[in-house]
């Protein structure tokens, strides 16, 4: 086996498990990111294999890859820094930096990755709109064209789900399987941005490998509300993923020794993935005590997952001003946009944490009058 001697378990890594985050004295609830790993990681990342992934391969990766693809039901998976970088190298897997790429206008690969569709990846884009996330199909089945003398055509079209930006929506599967036969129609590869995907699939009650057969690649992250703390995996066919890594090592994405935090990973998909629901339970319970407050905040009925979106556009006040008025009673949320916030509930948000948000904006709704 490759690289066999440089991955044989070495020391205990020396981590300490007390070591508490800056942000520990407010509840956070800007972003299910902040997640810190738990002990089970910890002691996995201790035991971890030392290899070099990017020279002879690391065991701890391997097996981190192989049960990501395992899970998705794709062939392969590589792993990766960031969510970023793991929809970053699936554009340039799949279009060879030529031709359109067809999204949600609300897609994070589209407002919140800096344009490195563009600017790196080197394609056009077109933002299609959509409700809840999901791309009206009909502008879609416009969209997409073939290569003519004078374009080079539609190379990809990319779903996100669960959508940040619509508030943690859920793409219904119906929908995700007309998208697919519709680009296959056409010749063109999909691509599924599911930094959330466990989410999702907790959502809907259906495995992970159920939302990928609708989808040609798909990535997850392990950092979110999975808790591990680095990474993100990218599943699809065996030659894609042969030439993701080629593009990997590109945008500078190859690691060494990182086995170590791929064994967080590990642990991250065989033990976090159930607790997820809890997640998504305590948003519910939270929009209804924002909603019990000024129903204008928060609708309950439009959390699906572990965001919740609050609009504060009925204030007179910016997100901004809100976001600041939170932190002073110890909360901190995001603002989304100029008017609205973005709360994110995760494995550090339990009832008690919720009963506060829910107790701070009650308050901060009261000085505000
Ligand atoms: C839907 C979605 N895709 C991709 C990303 C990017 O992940 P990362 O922060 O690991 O680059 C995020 C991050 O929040 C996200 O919400």
């Amino acid at each position: 086996m490759s690289g066999s001697r440089a991955s044989l378990p070495a020391k205990p890594n020396v981590i300490n498990p007390k070591r508490k985050s800056a942000m520990n004295e407010l509840i956070d609830l800007r972003t299910d990111t902040v997640t810190r790993p738990t002990p089970e990681m910890l002691a996995a990342i201790q035991c971890a294999s030392q290899g070099d992934d990017s020279r002879d391969g690391d065991a701890t990766v391997q097996r981190l890859e192989a049960l990501a693809a395992q899970r998705t039901g794709k062939e392969a998976g590589l792993y990766m820094p960031s969510g970023t970088m793991t929809n970053l190298v699936a554009v340039l897997a799949h279009t060879s930096r030529a031709g359109e790429v067809l999204l949600e206008r609300g897609a994070h690969m589209l407002n919140t990755e800096l344009g490195g569709l563009a600017a790196v990846a080197g394609v056009f884009y077109k933002a299609i709109p959509g409700t809840r996330g999901a791309m009206d199909e009909a502008l879609l089945a416009e969209s997409i064209r073939p290569m003519t003398r004078n374009n080079f055509g539609t190379a990809l079209v990319c779903m996100e789900t669960t959508h940040n930006g619509a508030g943690g929506a859920v793409l219904p599967l119906v929908h995700m399987q007309r998208v697919h036969v519709l680009a296959r129609e056409h010749g063109v590869p999909v691509h599924t941005d599911g930094a959330r995907l466990f989410n999702a699939a907790a959502a809907l009650g259906v495995s992970v490998a159920e939302i990928a057969r609708h989808t040609d690649s798909v990535c997850f992250c392990v950092s979110k509300g999975l808790s591990a703390p680095v990474g993100s995996v990218l599943c699809g066919p065996k030659p894609f993923i042969e030439r993701a890594r080629a593009f990997r090592r590109m945008v500078g994405g190859n690691m060494r020794q990182a086995g170590l935090i791929a064994a967080a990973g590990i642990v991250a998909i065989e033990t976090m993935a159930q607790r997820l629901p809890e997640d998504h339970r305590r948003a519910r319970a939270l929009a209804e005590g924002l909603h019990a407050i000024d129903a204008r905040l928060a609708d309950p009925a439009m959390v699906e997952t572990n965001i919740v979106r609050v609009s504060v556009a009925h204030s007179g006040r910016s997100a901004a001003q809100w976001s600041d008025a939170f932190r002073e009673k110890g909360i901190a949320v995001s603002p989304a946009d100029p008017r609205s916030l973005r709360f994110v509930t995760h494995r550090h948000i339990g009832d008690a944490e919720v009963s506060q948000a829910i107790k701070a904006c009650a308050e901060v709704c009261a000085d505000s009058r």
